[in-house]
């Protein structure tokens, strides 16, 4: 037997989204129902309902979440109903060349539900990162559902199902952050200041925060920054050198997605530094560098999908860092909202007025 619960979806590019009746099959072999307690407001529902990932239309929204498996499908060993989970987009296959090649982290073959949710009428949805989580309940692979202590509320450990999880382990994983580095931060969202945050954790001895937006810069202290740039009125690689001995950073961390925004990271960064890109393009942007200064450089310029996390092993031990007190997910949390308060969440985003705000079930 199906069942119906609401859900948010967005229905056509720039359209405001709509809560809508989502029909949801019984899970199937290797599926789980998961009832979400809490689902964070990414940039990336947005980057969706702007028609900016793909043109995939009706999105059902939402992706960083947690909540308890309500039932499994034939086959499933992984989670059982009653479990508490925060659901991931990186469900490793194992048999991927990836994976083979003993790097799970970047599974090019990712696992998602193999039915479709639906509207009542069969449109068929894409659910945000195979997950759709601003829904009472969603649809997806069990591999999908990583367990953590249920200690933790959901309005926290949600925020690891992607954006949180996204800026730390652009830091720690990708960044390869470590004690002393200096790190220079463009943007400072919540992907943004969870990469600060990553970056204290790691031992990072200068933590450079650069936005656009005072409150938060001021926000980004709070994480860790230990020196703020308004890239509005301040040029922030020269700002960057200043207070780097003239050197520029040793990871610069593009938080934005925007080719601008990554050049300058690319020029405040030291020679033999690392850029990591973790802010998603639109398709149709493009970047232009002097060749000359990449290749004379040196270093590495990275791309940062999911903080190049590892679920099963990234999410237990934030929580339990979490739990300990040494990482305040709790301070990312502007407001809580429900499913209806979701488009007006995006604008308060685009105004920048939230870290994030984050659904609570
Ligand atoms: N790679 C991944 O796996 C992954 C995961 C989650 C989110 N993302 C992406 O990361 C980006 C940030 O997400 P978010 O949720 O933190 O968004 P957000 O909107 O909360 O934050 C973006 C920040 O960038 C600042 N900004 C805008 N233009 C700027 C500029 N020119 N210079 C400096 N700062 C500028 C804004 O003021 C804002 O504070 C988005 O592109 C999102 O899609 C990537
Ligand atoms: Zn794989
Ligand atoms: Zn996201």
């Amino acid at each position: 037997m199906s069942q119906q619960v609401r859900g948010v979806v967005a229905r056509g590019k720039g359209q405001p989204v709509s809560i809508e009746t989502i029909v949801i099959p019984d899970p199937g072999p290797g599926e789980a129902v998961v009832q979400i307690q809490a689902c964070g407001v990414c940039h990336t529902d947005l980057h969706y309902r702007e028609g900016g990932i793909n043109d995939d239309f009706p999105f059902l929204l939402g992706h960083e979440a947690a909540g308890i498996v309500e039932s499994v499908g034939p086959g499933v060993t992984g989670v059982a109903p009653g479990d508490y989970v925060i659901l991931n987009w990186r469900a490793v296959c194992g048999t991927c060349r990836s994976c083979l090649k003993g790097k799970p982290q970047y599974c090019f073959s990712t696992f998602n539900a193999t039915q479709k949710m639906t509207l009542t009428d069969g449109t068929v949805l894409s659910p945000a990162l195979g997950i759709g989580a601003f829904a009472e309940k969603t649809l997806v692979a069990a591999g999908q559902c990583t367990k953590v202590d249920p200690a933790a509320p959901a309005t926290a450990a949600g925020l690891l199902g992607c954006g949180v999880m996204a800026g730390i382990g652009a830091s720690i994983n990708t960044g390869g952050v470590s004690r002393g580095d200096s790190v220079a931060v463009f943007g400072c969202g919540g992907v943004g200041d969870a990469a600060i945050a990553g970056a204290r954790l790691a031992g990072a001895g200068t933590i450079i925060a650069v936005d656009l937006d005072d409150r938060k810069l001021a926000w980004a202290k709070d994480f860790g920054a230990t020196h703020t740039c308004n890239a509005g009125t301040t040029d922030p690689v020269e700002f960057i050198k200043s207070v780097t001995n003239g050197n520029g950073a040793d990871v610069c961390i593009e938080a934005v997605g925007h080719p601008a925004v990554y050049k300058q990271a690319f020029e405040a960064r030291d020679l033999a530094g690392t850029v990591v890109l973790v802010g998603v393009p639109r398709p149709d942007m493009t970047l232009e560098l002097p060749f000359i200064e990449v290749f004379g450089r040196g270093g590495q310029l990275k791309s940062s999908w999911y903080g190049d996390c590892l679920p099963s092993r990234d999410f237990p031990m934030l929580i339990s860092l979490y739990l300990q007190g040494r990482l305040d997910l709790d301070r990312f949390v502007s407001e809580t909202i429900t499913l209806d308060d979701v488009e007006e969440a995006f604008h308060k985003m685009e105004r920048g007025e939230v870290l994030r705000s984050v659904v609570v079930l």
